[in-house]
């Protein structure tokens, strides 16, 4: 990766992260990028340092170098997020140059303290306070709490209108040497906009409602440029992202996509003869169906697909008078990150008492998800022919309900 120029004097580095759990928890099977940004006035700024992960620091430094720039003339570091994926980094920078200064929201500076022991050469701000580098060049403050920790603040270079927003309108996918929307192909961007979906699914979707305010506060900024602290940088169509990120926050209450995710999970293949029925239907009616399998699918795929469908099916058997434990454990998932108000039906096998709907309601009155089920079917072992018909009625019926609303709201 080679560092690149986003505007003039403003360059972006970075580094891939591959082979890694994101969070320690998150699959990301087409990795992930760490985005700097170096800007330059009479004074210099580097804007979302990156993590302390193998080798991305040493990347980066490799980069000053590749475009001529002296890591001694940074003066400051702007700390939009103290996750240490951007911050990690400073402990490492501190060795090579010792008197830079660190400028934060009020909130990171304990984090500083806590995470690295500095609190020295500190610049505390927040909404209203800039910074100017000279030649013209003032960085303005946002602060944009709980996107995704409460200290984050976004910065806003008012020269170029290039929006540094950290966490927000980021994506996974590690990025090769086209890091730019106005480089990449339709099929590029659409590659991207799905990693946009699963980055937002799995990292910011339990703070939806602060990203909303997030966008209505960035919303008053001339935004030209949005350069985010992961994933590419748009510069064509900015507001083609701030926009997506509107509509992935409006997915968590629903209604979201006239798309329908089948969660399937199945010990010795009795519910599994009513899962192929089940799909058959709802393609029926035109609808697109995500399947996937607990527990072999990812939370990560999961959850990306649920935030996006407006309909779920979920199909388990009961196992110890209670719900297949893989099933349950995702669903406790999407209750934390409160996916809430899906149109949905269950379906499933029990051997002798049942108990896998029972937990199930439990779940969904615990978490306060504000599914609305159609009847659920559980049949004893095998499913017979009348079990599928009603199976394949009942998925008919959700996915024309789920078009109906779709059609009614469209986001
Ligand atoms: C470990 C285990 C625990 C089970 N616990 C229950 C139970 O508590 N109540 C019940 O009705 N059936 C129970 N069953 C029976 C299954 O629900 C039944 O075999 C069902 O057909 C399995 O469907 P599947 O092949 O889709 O997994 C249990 C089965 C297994 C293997
Ligand atoms: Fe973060
Ligand atoms: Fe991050």
């Amino acid at each position: 990766m080679n560092i690149t120029s986003a505007a003039d004097g403003i360059y972006r580095l970075s580094a891939n992260a591959e082979d890694i759990l994101f969070e320690g928890l998150w699959p990301i099977p087409n990795g992930v990028s760490m985005n700097s940004y170096i800007v330059q006035g009479e004074k210099t700024a580097i804007i979302d340092g990156v993590c302390g992960w193998d080798g991305v620091p040493q990347t980066l430094f490799s980069q000053f170098e590749q475009a001529g720039i002296d890591v001694n003339s940074i003066d400051y570091v702007v700390i939009n997020h103290m996750e240490p994926d951007h911050s990690g980094w400073l402990e490492d920078f501190r060795k090579i140059r010792p008197d830079f200064t660190i400028v934060t929201s009020k909130k990171a500076v304990p984090m500083l303290e806590s995470f690295y022991g500095i609190h020295n050469r500190v610049i505390e701000v927040g909404d209203g306070d800039s910074l100017d580098l000279g030649a013209g060049r003032v960085l303005a403050f946002a602060e944009i709490p709980n996107v995704h920790w409460p200290e984050t603040i976004a910065t806003f270079d008012t020269l170029s209108g290039t929006l540094f927003s950290c966490d927000a309108f980021g994506s996974f996918g590690a990025i090769s040497d086209a890091p730019y929307d106005d480089q990449l192909s339709a099929e590029q961007i659409e590659f991207f906009e799905a990693e946009a979906v699963r980055y937002y699914a799995n990292i910011v979707a339990a703070f939806s409602t602060p990203v909303k305010k997030a966008i209505e506060k960035c919303g008053t900024l001339p935004i030209r440029i949005v350069a985010p602290g992961h994933g590419i940088v748009w510069r064509r169509d900015p507001h083609k992202i701030i926009n997506d990120y509107r509509r992935y926050a409006e997915y968590q209450k629903g209604p979201a996509r006239d798309e329908v995710t089948l969660i399937w999970g199945s010990m010795y293949g009795m519910t599994e003869k009513a899962v192929g029925p089940a799909v058959e239907a709802m393609e029926a009616e035109g609808v697109k169906v995500h399947v996937h399998r607990v527990p072999e699918s990812s939370w990560g795929d999961i959850l990306a697909s649920v935030w996006t469908s407006t309909g779920v099916v979920l199909a388990m058997p009961t196992y110890e008078y209670k719900m297949f434990p893989p099933m349950a454990a995702v669903l406790d998932e999407l209750g934390k990150k409160r996916v809430q108000n899906r149109k949905a039906f269950r379906f499933g096998s029990y051997g002798w008492s049942g108990g896998a709907q029972k937990e199930l309601d439990e779940i969904m009155e615990r978490l306060k998800m504000k599914w609305e089920f159609l009847e659920p079917l559980e049949f004893k072992g095998s499913p017979d022919e009348d079990h599928l018909t009603e199976i394949r009625s009942r998925c008919r019926e959700l996915a024309r309900e789920v078009k109906k609303i779709a059609a009614a709201s469209p986001v």
